[in-house]
């Protein structure tokens, strides 16, 4: 007999009715939620990969869990899913509440395999090119947008599907934007500064062909397998770093690491624009003292696109932004909403399943902005009225958007599986038997079960919904184990296929 399963809460199973402890229990919610950033060399101001280091911060992780600032997630689940969302469900918190109320029992911790970041600071498995602004001193105690020309001495075209940007010092780099330039008018402006890179005062470079970017609490730029975004042979990269006033004389070194489709041929071209810009019929400007909203309205769609990913942008006075598309029949499908801006979280969102956006439609879109002193972000006290502008005191309203042309069947393309359930699923008593441990794990991995006999085949896939492990042959055993080596991968927690 062959079935389908999907396993909610992997190892629930293995301790129902059982103590709560660090080991089974709370290291699995930490690593998928957590450690991305709370690592060594990671964004957050402390680790929390070891059971030492999650009973030391205990009572703040359930604080910050509790209030909802932790893991941050600015946008609203409730109105879409994004992939890899760092969302927590009502039952991780309440084991990791139960942890504490438990006494913080560790377990077994010599079941617990950490996941592990190669590369140094990269969480990636490959990396095909990697690149580096060299080294930046610091000149400036106000904002400075320098700009790193880095020639790519690419020989032939590149699609990347993956792009990663590693901002070399925390507390300086606010934001990072990546463009292209085949001009060699950037570089011409670059040998003109003495120092790696220059800014303004030497001149605004060439900044048309833009690919992708960061911005705090932001993680890699992923494509589905085999689409990308072109580099073309002989293009800079310019890489525009947006680095925060008040720390003169510190030295900043940000990576960006790309991994490329094979296949050129295949590729599935994607772009980066920014369909909805400023204000409609109206500039962008927030009077001292006010809380004002703006509408914003794309173009119409010339032929159907498939979004990839999105990133809303406003600065320190935004409040709240939502987004969604309108049909040419007037239907409304919602994009993101982000009810409570915050400055420090703006991501790249990815959606879980590519999104088709009709040919004719538009997005729109409602943005709201404090000028008040009510607002805790304002950086003018008292306030005073804010103009359109690059620099952080200023206010900015766009989204940037990857988009490729729409072939049928893109709106199937899974990017997270979480959300989405295989076909045939069977009930949650036959889920309940299988459980994979540990999770996320690095090289081992186990599956316990006492329903083996009943399988013949069972896939464990990542959570990029990427397949790392298949079993074809028909195990007999009850409570088997299989091991498998393979990449650091963390498992999707939510399915098993068998
Ligand atoms: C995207 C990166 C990121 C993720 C993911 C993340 N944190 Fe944080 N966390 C931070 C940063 C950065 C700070 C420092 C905040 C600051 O200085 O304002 C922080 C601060 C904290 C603090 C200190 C108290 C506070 O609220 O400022 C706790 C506790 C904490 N995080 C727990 C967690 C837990 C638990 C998770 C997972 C459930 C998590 N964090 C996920 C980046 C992250």
């Amino acid at each position: 007999m062959k079935f389908h399963l999907s396993l909610i809460c992997t190892i629930l199973s293995l301790n129902t009715g059982a103590q709560i402890t660090w080991s089974a229990d709370v290291a699995p919610i930490l690593f998928e939620n957590c450690v991305s950033c709370h690592r060594q060399d990671g964004i957050a101001p402390f680790s929390l990969i070891t059971y030492t280091e999650a009973k030391l911060k205990a009572g703040e992780i359930e604080e910050s869990v509790d209030s909802g600032e932790m893991p941050p997630w600015p946008a609203d689940e409730n109105y879409t899913h994004f992939a890899h969302e760092l969302v927590l469900s009502d039952d991780e918190r309440f084991k990791i509440a139960e942890w504490i109320a438990d006494g913080l029992q560790a377990g077994d911790t010599t079941l617990v395999e950490a996941p592990t970041f190669e590369y140094g600071t990269s969480v990636l498995d490959t990396i095909s090119s990697s690149f580096s602004i060299g080294t930046y001193t610091t000149q400036y105690n106000i904002d400075e947008y320098r700009h790193f020309v880095i020639p790519t001495g690419f020989a032939t075209d590149k699609y990347f599907n993956t792009m990663e940007i590693i901002p070399g010092n925390w507390n300086l780099v606010h934001h990072v934007d990546i463009y292209l330039d085949n001009t060699n008018y950037s570089d011409s402006l670059d040998q003109l500064d003495t120092l790696a890179g220059f800014n303004e005062l030497t001149g605004w470079p060439y900044l048309i062909d833009y690919i992708g970017g960061w911005s705090p609490g932001s993680g890699p730029l992923y494509f589905p397998e085999n689409w990308g975004i072109k580099i073309a042979a002989g293009y800079d990269l310019v890489v525009q770093i947006h680095y925060a006033p008040d720390n003169i004389g510190l030295t900043d070194s940000t990576r960006i690491n790309f991994s490329f489709v094979d296949d050129t041929a295949a590729v599935r071209k994607c772009s980066v624009s920014v369909p909805l810009y400023n204000p409609l019929g109206q500039p962008l400007i927030i009077p001292a003292d006010s809380i004002i909203t703006f509408k914003q309205q794309s173009s119409a769609m010339v032929g159907a696109k498939s979004l990839i990913a999105l990133m809303p942008h406003m600065h320190m006075l935004g409040s709240s932004y939502t987004i969604w598309y309108e049909t040419i029949a007037g239907d409304s499908v919602p994009v993101i909403d982000i009810p409570e801006w915050d400055f420090h979280w703006q991501y790249f969102y990815t959606l879980p399943k590519i999104m088709k956006i009709p040919s004719g439609a538009r997005f729109h879109a409602i943005a709201v902005y404090d000028n008040t002193s009510d607002n805790p972000e304002n950086p003018n006290d008292p306030p005073i009225t804010v103009y359109e502008g690059a620099y952080t005191k200023d206010e900015m309203l766009m989204t940037f958007m990857a988009l490729a042309d729409y072939v049928p069947g893109d709106e199937n393309i899974i990017i997270d599986s979480s959300f989405y359930f295989p076909t045939e699923v069977n009930s949650i008593d036959e889920l309940s038997e299988f459980s994979l441990f540990p999770n996320p794990a690095n090289k081992t991995v186990t599956i316990a079960s006492n329903a083996f006999e009943e399988v013949d085949k069972c896939t464990i896939t990542d959570v990029l919904g990427r397949n790392v492990l298949q079993i074809n042959h028909t195990v007999s055993e009850s409570s088997s184990q299989f091991f498998t080596n393979y990449k650091h991968c963390t498992l999707n927690t939510r399915y098993i296929y068998c």
